[in-house]
């Protein structure tokens, strides 16, 4: 047998090896937190080996994750990791991902994939039910939110400019494209902006209300004053979810805005569109359902890991428009029941991702989904009551999704700056920072499944403990 490759008794102990390591990882994970304590002499190690010449024993490779990869990893699993919209994977996912690599299907032509292409359109077309998107909608899966976002940025581009997209790009245009989202929308938009040749100048950042929601009114006046001026509005940008405190867009008023104006409605869901998984949470993600596009991500609320993100388009045409590129090296049968996936993407080769958002929803069930959602949203409700009943604390925004942003009063930014760097280097917890009306923040965002109130009870005490202590230093 070629020494690349593994016989059956070795293929089982390389099994055993895995499964007691998660086993043990699991276990591992209610020690404390102990972020950020890297051993930089093993790193160097590690940075400075010579490419080895020979091979080395399974045993010696497990050994070696097991004593100096595992503990110089951040644990994002440890039930107080809160910092980013960053989940604890479910249970089945690792084994998802092991199998696809095993299979390593090339989930870009049909013919090299064929059961994966079934189940990455069943993924879609549920997630399409999800919101009650049109039968010829379309839908890819993504290595993520920024991707997925990217991908429908480049479909709405095109699609304003029709035949010119393909030959001309923007090059030949003196009526610059116009793109609209609000002033707390995530930074890979401005990206996306950047990379498809629109540039920021021409992306208009809308201040929000008090409940960090895009201002119908300061919207429409923007669209029209760049009417008047000559530009070309193409494109809004809703947020289904805003990476700072979780706020969700006016969505319907958004839908209609667009309607009446031949916008090009998309829909940011990377962080909570999935919350329509619970019947508590779904009624303001319902008219997202309007959008011309949508991206949401499986690997936040349905707790896979990484990489997993999806894009959902309205008419599955579209997509094709921008990508449909077909060399004679990769003309293949086409048949009615599948999809070629490079012709709806940017990417040729794609891995196998469906699989563990198939397994996700197929092992658990969207039951299962609506209780996690809901408890953790709870959960940050529970600690949005329990600051503003502290004199100490103060809380910056309301909890709309599972996000808690929260200072100590009476503190300076900086202060507060070192509070949060003292509950990570005490081994407290890891939360976030955040900007919240010009104020420096610490963000709590609850998507950990391990987490529970005693956590948040502790992680408060030790906030109002550092507070004072940072206040008489
Ligand atoms: C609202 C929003 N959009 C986009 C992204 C980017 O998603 P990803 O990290 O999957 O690329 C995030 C990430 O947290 C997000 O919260």
């Amino acid at each position: 047998m070629n020494e690349l490759l593994f016989d059956p008794e070795t293929h089982r102990k390389a099994g055993r090896l895995l499964g007691e390591l998660l086993a043990n990882y699991e276990r591992d994970l209610s020690k404390p937190p102990g972020f950020g304590q890297i051993d930089r002499d093993a790193m160097r190690v590690i940075m400075t080996e010579p490419l080895p010449e020979e091979g080395r024993s399974l045993e010696e490779l497990f050994q070696e994750f097991r004593d100096v990869v595992m503990p110089n990893s951040t644990h994002v699993a440890h039930r107080r990791f809160l910092p980013y919209v960053m989940p604890s994977p479910n249970g089945i996912s690792a084994f998802a991902d092991a199998l696809s690599s095993t299979l390593n299907q090339n989930c870009n032509l049909w013919t090299l994939s064929p059961a994966a292409n079934a189940i990455e359109q069943r993924v879609i077309s549920w997630f399409h039910e999800l919101f009650s998107f049109p039968e010829e909608s379309g839908g890819i899966i993504t290595s993520g939110g920024s991707m997925a976002n990217l991908t429908a940025l480049a479909i709405a581009r095109d699609t304003y400019l029709g035949k010119a997209a393909r030959t001309e790009g923007l090059q030949g245009r003196t009526s610059p494209l116009r793109l609209y989202v609000s002033d707390q929308v995530h930074n890979c938009i401005d990206k996306a902006a950047v990379i498809l040749g629109i540039g920021l100048n021409h992306v208009r950042h809308i201040p929000c209300d008090a409940q960090f929601r895009m201002r119908m009114d300061l919207l429409k006046e923007a669209v029209l004053q760049d009417r008047r001026e000559g530009f070309s509005p193409f494109c809004v940008v809703g947020s289904a979810g805003t990476i700072t405190t979780g706020a969700i867009d006016p969505l319907e008023e958004l839908a209609d805005f667009c309607g009446e104006e031949g916008l090009w409605l998309h829909i940011d869901g990377a962080y909570g569109a999935l919350t329509i998984l619970s019947e508590r949470r779904r009624a303001p993600l319902l008219p997202a359902g309007r959008a011309h596009s949508l991206s949401l991500d499986p690997h936040k609320f349905l707790f896979a890991p990484l990489e997993a993100g999806c894009v959902l388009v309205r008419r599955a045409k579209d997509m094709r428009t921008t990508f449909s590129f077909v060399p004679t090296y990769l003309s293949m049968f086409s048949d009615p029941d599948f999809l070629n996936y490079a012709e709806y993407g940017p990417q040729l080769s794609r891995s196998f991702k469906a699989l563990k958002v198939w397994w996700s929803l197929r092992a658990f069930g969207r039951r299962a989904y609506a209780k996690a959602i809901d408890d953790l949203c709870d959960l940050a409700l529970y600690m949005a009551q329990r600051i503003q009943a502290e004199p100490e604390l103060e809380l910056l925004a309301p909890v709309t999704l599972n996000a808690v942003c929260v200072r100590c009063r009476n503190l300076s930014d900086v202060q507060n700056e070192r509070v949060l760097a003292r509950l990570l280097s005490e081994g407290v917890a890891f939360l976030g920072r955040a900007e919240v009306r010009g104020k420096f923040s610490l963000r709590a965002c609850f998507m950990n499944l391990r987490t529970t109130r005693d956590d948040v009870d502790r992680i408060l005490e030790e906030m109002i403990r550092i507070g004072q202590e940072e206040r008489t230093a």
